[in-house]
């Protein structure tokens, strides 16, 4: 069996595009422009190209974006003033602080800082126990990537089990609370689990979400599973040759060794092109969403889990 690959970067585009109509809808009707600030503290160069193309992203759907770049050696005070305004700002609809922060700062107390309404992460702890609990709240942006995917390839997932690998507050957590609200059976899996390979083996969905590069191999997937690839790494890629400067050329590959899983899962998600762009997709469609409830109007449908 050769499975059918979900196109992340096309199911990204049309998710924008629905925003873009959303954004449009509430400039000409309502004269509102949804507002979204990002934060990043320091200069790790990866978030410095997550914040970067969150920004640019969120122009091209007709939003405000409003960055804040603030030195690494920003004291826990000043960072807290600025989630203060910012959570005060009628213009600002969503707050994105990019993680992680510096060690000097504590990631819980600032990302519960944030007015819960405008957390377009979905990590204050309010919107966890509220997504726990199956009521209204912000949703974490890749976990619900992934599960407007799941749902557009399957339809309804009711009765299937899936298998989350991976605990993190950012993903794995929250993606089971999904998954248990789609009524499937949820097992989450991590770095402890026992005879890993078999609790894959059950599943008819697998959700990978550890950082390990290629760590699940195509023998661990149930013929005709779902594969749901989180995981975005960086390897060396020797056959690719050197670059200019005499070091190895690298390439970006999942938490699954695709090629193997491929021929055994019924459809999977490829590294890169897959979960990746969902994710900046569902922070703008949290951000509309954040706005619309903020003025008291209908939210848009299909954007929200
Ligand atoms: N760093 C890596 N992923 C994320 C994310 O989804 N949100 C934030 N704020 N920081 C991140």
């Amino acid at each position: 069996m050769s499975a059918t690959v979900i196109d992340g970067k096309a199911f990204a585009a049309s998710v924008r595009e629905k925003v873009a109509g959303h954004v449009a809808r509430l400039k000409e009707e309502h004269g509102i422009t949804p507002g979204l600030a990002v934060v990043l503290v320091g200069e790790d160069p990866a978030s410095q190209v997550y914040v970067r193309s969150k920004g640019k992203m969120t122009v091209e759907v007709g939003m405000n974006s409003y960055e804040h770049k603030l030195e690494a050696d920003t004291s826990e005070a000043d960072l807290l003033a600025l989630i203060d305004r910012l959570n005060k700002d009628a213009d600002v609809h969503g707050i994105l602080v990019q993680l992680p922060l510096p060690g000097h700062l504590d990631e819980d107390l600032v990302i519960n800082a944030i007015d819960p309404a405008k957390d377009v992460d979905g990590f204050h702890i309010s919107n966890v126990g509220l997504l726990g609990t199956g009521q209204k709240s912000m949703v974490p942006c890749t976990p619900l990537g992934s599960l407007m995917m799941l749902r557009d390839h399957h339809g309804a997932l009711s009765g299937m089990n899936a298998v989350v690998i991976g605990r993190s507050n950012i993903v794995g957590k929250p993606m089971a609370q999904l998954l248990l609200g789609d009524s499937c059976t949820v097992t989450i899996a991590h770095s402890r689990t026992k005879d890993l390979p078999d609790v894959v083996r059950r599943a008819d969905i697998v959700v990978a979400a550890v950082g390990r590069p290629e760590m699940v191999p195509g023998d661990w997937i149930k013929e005709g599973a779902t594969v749901i690839d989180v995981g975005i790494n960086r390897i060396d890629a020797p056959e690719k040759g050197t670059n200019e400067d005499g070091s190895v050329k690298t390439r970006l590959v999942g938490d699954c060794h695709y090629e193997s899983c491929a021929e055994r899962a019924g459809a999977i998600t490829p590294v890169p092109g897959g979960v990746g762009p969902m994710t900046i997709a569902c922070l703008l469609a949290n951000t509309v969403t954040a706005c619309c409830r903020a003025n008291g109007l209908a939210e848009p449908e299909g954007l929200t889990a």
